[in-house]
C-alpha cells in the first residue's frame, strides 16, 4: 500500500473511433483543459492521410510525430491522466489493440453523421473482450446528424453495449443551441470556445422553470422537456459500478471542434474513471497496490534515424515503483536489465524520469531486448495475460531478392515482427517465410523499411490463406498427425508455436469438425500462461 496515493491520482485512458470521427480534435481540447498546451492546432495529427498508400515520407514523418504522441500525460484538477494514442488508419489496427491492454478504460468517439462505423465495431469488441469501461463522446453536433434517439439505439444495437445519456443535445446542425446536463440540471448554451475556461452555465432548479423558453424558444424548451421525460424515465441514475465493469457506457453530446461539451466529459471523466487495476498473470492476479514492481512491454517503436538501429519500448508500469537504474528481472531473457534514461512524456516532451507508478507508461531505450508483452518485475517470474497477437487477414510470402543479405533480411524480419509491425511464420518442413498483415498499407512499410533500415530487398508473393489459428490438443500425436497430414497449410509463429493456415472459412469449419481433438485458437493468447 506504500504508493496508494501515486495510484488514486492517476488515470490511463485511449481515446478511439473511426478516422476522422474527431480523436485528434477532442485530445487536443483535452490537453488545453490540462493545460498541456496553450493554443489549438499545437497536436499535429497523427493519422497517416488516408490514400497516401504509397508516401513513404509521409510515413516516416508520421512515425516520428506518432513516438512524441504516443503518450501524453497531463494534470486535470490534481489528477494525472496518461493518454495514450492510437494510430487512426485501419491498417495500424493491431497497434490499437495492444494499446487498450495498456489503458484502464477508454473514451469512443463517435460522428453524430456517420453513427457507428466499421472500425468502431472491431476496436469495441476487443474493449468487451476486456470489460473495459468506456464513455462514449457523439462529436460533430453542429453539423446536421442523426435523430439523437435513433443514434442512441444505433450504437448500443451495433456495439451491444448500454448507453447511459449524461448530457442531452438540443438539436443539431445549424439550429444546435447546446446541452442540458441531467446529472447536475444545468444548459449550456452552444458557442464555440477556444480556450480552456469555465464557460457559461445556466442552472436551472427544474425543467419548467421559464428561464428554458426565454433561452432556447418555446418549440425547442417543449422538445427538450419530453426528451428530458423520456430519457430520465428509460435511464434513471447512471450506477458507475455498471460502467466500471464495462456493462454501461455514460454518453455525452458536444462538437469537439468547438470545445463544446468536453469539460462535461472530463469533469465526469476524472470522478468515475478507473484508477489503475489489477492484473492477471499465468500465476496470480498482481494487485495494483503490491509494493513491488511489476510492468509489461505493449508497444515498440523503431528509431527514427536509419543509423541507429536503437528502439523505443513503451513500458506499462503495473505494481509498484519504477526507478531510473534499478535493476529488474527480464523475465522471458531471464536476466536483470537496468534503464539510465527512461522517458516520460509530460506535456508532450521527453523528459527523463527517475521514477513511475501503476498507470504510467515509461519510455525505454531498447537495442532488441523486447518484443511485445515481455514483463518485468523485481525477481518473480510470470507474464501479463490478455496481450493477444490476432490472426493476421493478409499473407504474402517473403521472396529475396538479394541473396548477398540474407542475414539482414532474417534480423530486419525479426526486429521488425518484435516490434509487432507484422507476425511471421515458416512454412512446416521448410524455409518459406510468410507474413501477416491486418493491412496492405504493413507491406510496403515493411519493404521499405526492411530496405532502408537493414538494405535488404525483397519482394513478396501473395498467398491464399484467410486465417492463421494456433493449434493446441491434450493428444499430443492427434496433434503431430494433424500437423503432417496437413504439412502445406502449417507453419510456426515466431515462438514455435504450430499453426494453421486455412484458405477460407469452409476449410477451417472442416478441419475443426473433422479434428475435435485438436482445437483452433484465433489468437496467441493461449500460450502465454506456458511461457
Ligand atoms: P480523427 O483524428 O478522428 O481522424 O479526426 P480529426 O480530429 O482529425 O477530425 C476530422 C475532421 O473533423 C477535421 O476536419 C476536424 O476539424 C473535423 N471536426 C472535428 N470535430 C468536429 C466538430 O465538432 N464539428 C465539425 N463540424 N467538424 C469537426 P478536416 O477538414 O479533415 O481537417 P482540418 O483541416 O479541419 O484539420
Amino acid at each position: 500500500m506504500k504508493y496508494h496515493s501515486e495510484i488514486e491520482r492517476r488515470r490511463s485512458f485511449a481515446i478511439i473511433s473511426h478516422p476522422d470521427a474527431g480523436k485528434t480534435t477532442l485530445t487536443e481540447k483535452l490537453l488545453l483543459f490540462g493545460g498541456a498546451i496553450q493554443t489549438a492546432g499545437a497536436v499535429k495529427s497523427n493519422k497517416i492521410k488516408k490514400h497516401a498508400t504509397s508516401d513513404f515520407m509521409e510515413i516516416e514523418r508520421q512515425r516520428g510525430i506518432s513516438v512524441a504522441t504516443s503518450v501524453m500525460t497531463f494534470e486535470y484538477k490534481g489528477i494525472l491522466i496518461n493518454l495514450l494514442d492510437t494510430p487512426g488508419h485501419k491498417d495500424f489496427a493491431e497497434d490499437t489493440y495492444r494499446t487498450l491492454t495498456a489503458v484502464d478504460s477508454v473514451i469512443l468517439v463517435i460522428d453524430s453523421v456517420n453513427g457507428v462505423e466499421e472500425q468502431t465495431r472491431r476496436l469495441m469488441e476487443v474493449c468487451r473482450m476486456r470489460d473495459t469501461p468506456v464513455i462514449v463522446f457523439v462529436n460533430k453536433m453542429d453539423r446536421d446528424g442523426k435523430n439523437r434517439f435513433d443514434l442512441i439505439e444505433e450504437v448500443e444495437k451495433e456495439l451491444s453495449i448500454h448507453l447511459h445519456p449524461m448530457t442531452w443535445p438540443i438539436n443539431s446542425g445549424k439550429d444546435f443551441k447546446g446541452v442540458y446536463n441531467l446529472d447536475n440540471k444545468s444548459l449550456r448554451l452552444f458557442a464555440a470556445s477556444t480556450k480552456a475556461e469555465e464557460d457559461d452555465v445556466l442552472h436551472i432548479s427544474d425543467l419548467s422553470d421559464p428561464l428554458l423558453d426565454e433561452k432556447l424558444g418555446e418549440r425547442d424548451a417543449a422538445i427538450l422537456r419530453e426528451d428530458v421525460e423520456l430519457v430520465d424515465g428509460v435511464h434513471g441514475e447512471l450506477h458507475v459500478a455498471d460502467y466500471l465493469a464495462g456493462k454501461v457506457a455514460p454518453v455525452f453530446f458536444g462538437s469537439a471542434v468547438n470545445n463544446f461539451g468536453v469539460k462535461e466529459m472530463l469533469d465526469t471523466f476524472i470522478r468515475i474513471a478507473p484508477t489503475p487495476r489489477s492484473r492477471e498473470t499465468s500465476k496470480r492476479k498482481v494487485d495494483v497496490e503490491e509494493d513491488r514492481f511489476s510492468g509489461f512491454i505493449f508497444k515498440i517503436h523503431a528509431n527514427l534515424d536509419p543509423k541507429h538501429r536503437d528502439r523505443i519500448a513503451f513500458l506499462r508500469v503495473c505494481s509498484g515503483k519504477f526507478e531510473r537504474n534499478k535493476y529488474f528481472h527480464h523475465v522471458r531473457l531471464d536476466k536483470d536489465v537496468r534503464f539510465s534514461n527512461p522517458y516520460s512524456f509530460l506535456a508532450r516532451s521527453k523528459d527523463v524520469i527517475e521514477e513511475a507508478y501503476p498507470g504510467d507508461v515509461v519510455g525505454l531505450f531498447d537495442t532488441g531486448n523486447f518484443k511485445i508483452g515481455d514483463t518485468l518485475t523485481e525477481g518473480e517470474d510470470f507474464y501479463f495475460t490478455g496481450i493477444p497477437s490476432f490472426s493476421p487477414e493478409i499473407f504474402k510470402e517473403v521472396v529475396n531478392k538479394d541473396p548477398m543479405k540474407t542475414k539482414q533480411l532474417e534480423k530486419g524480419l525479426l526486429q521488425l515482427t518484435d516490434e509487432g509491425v507484422a507476425q511471421l511464420f515458416t512454412q512446416f518442413g521448410g524455409n518459406k517465410k510468410i507474413i501477416g498483415c491486418v493491412g496492405e498499407l504493413q507491406f510496403e512499410v515493411i519493404q521499405y523499411r526492411l530496405l532502408q533500415e537493414y538494405g535488404a530487398s525483397v519482394e513478396f508473393k501473395a498467398q491464399p490463406y484467410y486465417k492463421a489459428c494456433w493449434l493446441t490438443s491434450k493428444d499430443e500425436k492427434k496433434l503431430q498427425d494433424f500437423t503432417r497430414f496437413k504439412s502445406s497449410n502449417i507453419a510456426e509463429d515466431k515462438d514455435g508455436h504450430v499453426v494453421y493456415l486455412a484458405q477460407s472459412e469452409w476449410f477451417l469449419n472442416t478441419e475443426r469438425n473433422n479434428n475435435p481433438d485438436i482445437e483452433f485458437h484465433f489468437t496467441s493468447e493461449i500460450h502465454k500462461a506456458d511461457q
